[in-house]
């Protein structure tokens, strides 16, 4: 009898191709598929002695794999998955599972799985995240979908995955879209943190005026600290990697231009739609839109690549507040996605475990990070928290910190610095922690020109009045 292969999977880019040589490793019979014979070539020469199978064939690949058959995909999101999904719906038989292995948004894993229900097709939609190095050596994977459907899948997963102190990052995460959404604000947190990673480098290079040696230098140190991660670390190796070309520091020669592919923005407008405040993510995608429009930029701008103040600073002590600036803001961020994600929960009814998303976000994903253990610890203590602040040790070192991100904030501002995350994440503290907002007023505004109503301080009720 010919040989059946364990697990299947559709896209043989990298991380296709990664993944499944991750899967490989683990012992797992494997067949790829991709409609590129280069790609099915350099698979099938990936995995020699491996059992496994490399091919275009659509039909060979389907008839190969033992049944229930479990096949992930891992093409661009979009319609690449809607074109895939049709293609294979006919060849498959009742409790098949597909698995959506890309950035897909949530509300199209709804659709989907509902289509693919009225067959009987198991379908799961899973985030799975670590780029390329992390599909090959161990992502962090957010699953969600019918819980039996993770089972079938669930030894698989749980091998490839990565491992902190031998707990795999990867947990069920909830039904219906629930892995694609917690993905989906990891994404949100990435840009987040991104974007005050690179505000803190403008300022150490523009008013503190460091090299890129000593930038690196500075990023390897905090990378040993507390604000230990993988966007830290890889901070610190960038501005160490020299240009091939002009022997300069590579990320000088890198246009200032961030691209986008939509999970940020798909974060920050979910938010808005929820009625939940993540003005650190919006911030990230903005300045991404920003650093998009280069030329209207470079038409307007004033010109000063260095800081305005008089030169008279003490750089330690600037290293200093942006090390307790960024933690802040990096507190802060993650506290804005772990609130977007428990009130998404109670919406959308995921039934999600804050305690087990902090968990596999340890290891293997871009956002792993040494405060992670925590937030863990803080769901552990209290699993329905409302929000992070809401945590005595977490909102402990927010104070310790904020008058640094404050002092830190006065020199960018003097400086025409644009730090939008770090003072948003600034500004959001300030604002969910004081009890009374000037929003009155605002209200007082609508009344008057649009007799909108308004609730007032001493009694219940609506009220509306002829103001002026
Ligand atoms: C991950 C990354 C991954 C991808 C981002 C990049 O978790 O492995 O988030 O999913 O690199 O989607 O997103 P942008 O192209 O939008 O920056």
């Amino acid at each position: 009898m010919a040989t059946k292969y364990d697990f299947g999977l559709i896209g043989l880019g990298v991380m296709g191709r990664n993944f499944l040589l991750n899967v490989s490793d683990h012992g797992y019979s494997v067949a790829g598929l991709d409609r590129d014979p280069e790609k099915v070539e350099a698979f099938a020469n990936d995995t020699e002695g491996k059992v496994s199978l490399s091919t275009t064939d659509a039909k060979e690949f389907v008839q190969g794999l033992s049944t229930p058959r479990k096949i992930m995909i891992l093409v661009p999101a979009g319609q690449a998955v809607d074109a895939v999904i049709e293609q294979f719906e006919s060849m498959l038989e009742p409790c098949d599972l597909l698995i959506d292995g890309g950035n897909s948004l949530y509300t199209d894993t709804n659709r989907r799985m509902k289509r693919l229900s009225e067959k009987d097709i198991l379908y799961l939609g899973v985030g799975v995240s670590g780029g390329e190095e992390g599909a090959r050596r161990g992502p962090s994977i957010m699953p969600g979908g019918d819980q039996k459907a993770y089972e079938m899948v669930a030894p698989i997963l749980e091998s490839v995955a990565a491992k902190v102190n031998d707990e795999p990052c990867v947990a069920y995460m909830g039904n219906t879209s629930a892995g694609n959404y917690v993905k989906m604000v990891h994404n949100g947190i990435e840009y987040g943190l991104m974007q005050l990673i690179a505000e803190v480098y403008d300022l150490l290079l523009r008013h503190g005026r460091l090299s890129n040696a000593e930038l690196s230098e500075v990023f390897e140190k905090w990378n040993k600290g507390r604000l230990q991660s993988f966007l830290i670390e890889i901070t610190s190796q960038i501005f160490k990697t020299k240009d091939d070309i002009t022997g300069n520091s590579l990320v000088d020669m890198v246009l200032d231009k961030a691209k986008q592919k939509g999970t940020g923005k798909w974060t920050s407008q979910n938010a808005m739609d929820l009625g939940i405040a993540t003005p650190t993510i919006d911030a990230a995608v903005s300045m991404r839109q920003i650093s998009g429009q280069k030329d209207l930029r470079q038409s307007m701008s004033t010109g000063n690549r260095y800081a305005l103040e008089e030169y008279n600073l003490d750089k330690e002590e600037l290293i200093n507040l942006a090390e307790r600036a960024l933690y802040f803001s990096t507190v802060v961020t993650y506290a804005q996605g772990f609130q977007l994600l428990s009130v998404a929960n109670e919406g959308y009814k995921y039934e999600l475990d804050m305690e087990a998303i902090a968990r596999i976000w340890r290891g293997g994903c871009i956002i792993r990070a040494a405060f992670l253990e925590d937030i863990r610890s803080a769901y552990q203590q209290k699993p329905n928290l409302p929000h992070l602040f809401a945590n005595a040790e977490i909102r402990g070192v927010l104070e310790d910190n904020s008058s640094a991100t404050r002092n830190l904030m006065i020199h960018a501002l003097q400086n025409r610095i644009p730090a939008l995350a770090l003072s948003s994440a600034l500004n959001y503290y300030d604002a969910i922690t004081t009890a009374r907002l000037p929003l009155n007023l605002v209200q007082a505004q609508r009344d008057f020109f649009g007799a909108h109503t308004y609730e007032r301080t001493d009694r219940e009720g609506i009220f509306h009045s002829q103001w002026g």
